[in-house]
């Protein structure tokens, strides 16, 4: 069997190191927010930037979710972000009232920034460029735009830890860049957690007090908040995994390397890689004809793949309010897309047998 991914490979390389940072947080019974959060808060902060901090909280969609209202997003504003994109993008806009815009997204997977132009009026307060797939968004000509038209840049960066965009990490472009340690992430906690990366204070102290119930100093509630802290636990396993972080980001590079080589065929569409930024590899997307059949014949031969994402933002159900709802000539490439994408294994503990057989079994199956 090929795994789509192994944690439990990646836990038995760091396993002396894991237990003995989650034992420290059950001695000193730090276990919600605490000196291991704020230890890692830190490390991160300085690991994306001289200049900035970090906010750890519980999710990619809460830290999503806080800068929207950090930023004073509401009822009444609209928010620009791609269609090809995880839901958690769309929830986040939608929690606070404000409407999201929906841009079509390019054969790179990224935003098409061509046309965050022709979305802007009067109300648009935000653009969220998501990273995905772990390649960071056009981020000049965002900010670019941004600046023009006096708009709010918040990174959707919770499939790019690592990634660099000319020198700059992902994530820290913008006023704001939004993280997900979820588990199979890149960078990933053991169990649920995310934070914000901001060079602004105010933003920053804002969402502090928003992750926990408003609070400015214990029980004296400023405004009301949520109970977003990061779990202590997640924030020493963080901080352990931070260390191998870029070596595994790297091993990802090689691997995607190997099928760029193997599965060099005129039927497969690689995925597109941009010479002014790094790719991290969060997920490794084909395209091709006929993908529902691949699927099966490689799960038939015990190797397992996946589809992120099978509906593009607009086609999903829950959309059904909008005016986007199923408006695929309005986003052609990712209506057109998500029929067609299919990410392959990939995890930095992968054999190079196993992208050997992978490769092997998809040229065989499209003979
Ligand atoms: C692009 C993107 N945005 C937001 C999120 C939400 O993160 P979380 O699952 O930690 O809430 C994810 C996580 O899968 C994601 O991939």
């Amino acid at each position: 069997m090929i795994k789509f991914l192994s944690l439990k490979d990646q836990y038995n390389s760091i396993r002396v190191e894991i237990e003995e940072a989650i034992r420290n947080v059950i001695n000193d019974c730090a276990f919600s927010g605490g000196k291991y959060v704020e230890k890692f808060e830190h490390e991160f902060s300085s690991y994306l930037s001289e200049n900035g901090e970090y906010v750890c909280c519980s999710s990619g969609t809460s830290a999503l979710h806080l800068t929207l209202i950090a930023i004073g997003i509401g009822k009444d504003d609209e928010v620009i972000m791609p269609s090809h994109t995880f839901f958690a993008t769309v929830e986040a806009i939608a929690y606070t009232g404000a409407k999201p815009v929906l841009i079509d997204c390019c054969e790179d997977y990224l935003i098409d920034t061509s046309m965050i132009e022709s979305k802007i009026n009067p109300k648009t307060k935000a653009i969220i460029p998501v990273h995905l797939y772990g390649q960071p968004a056009n981020m000049d000509e965002i900010m670019h735009i941004a600046e023009r038209r006096n708009l709010i840049v918040i990174e959707d960066s919770c499939q790019a830890h690592g990634a660099i965009y000319r020198g700059k990490k992902a994530g820290t472009i913008g006023h704001a860049g939004c993280f997900s340690f979820y588990p199979g992430k890149n960078l990933g906690a053991y169990g649920e957690g995310g934070g914000i990366f901001t060079k602004d204070p105010d933003i920053a102290r804002k969402i502090r007090m928003l992750r926990s119930h408003g609070e400015k100093a214990r029980y004296q509630h400023q405004f009301i908040g949520y109970n977003e802290r990061m779990d202590g636990i997640q924030g020493a396993v963080l901080s352990v995994k931070l260390r191998y972080l870029d070596e595994w980001n790297k091993k990802r590079n090689e691997i995607a390397d190997l099928y760029r080589k193997y599965l060099c065929n005129d039927r497969i569409k690689l995925p597109e890689k941009h010479d002014d930024r790094t790719h991290v590899y969060h997920l490794f997307v084909i395209q091709i004809d006929g993908r529902n059949e691949l699927m099966n014949t490689l799960k038939r031969n015990d190797i397992d793949c996946a589809i992120h994402y099978p509906k593009a933002i607009h086609q999903h159900e829950a959309m059904k309010h909008y005016d986007f709802f199923m408006k695929d000539n309005d986003y052609p490439v990712s209506s057109r897309l998500v029929d067609r994408i299919l990410s392959l294994p990939i995890y930095a503990e992968m054999k190079i047998s196993d992208v050997e057989q992978v490769s092997e079994q998809i040229l065989k199956a499209i003979q």
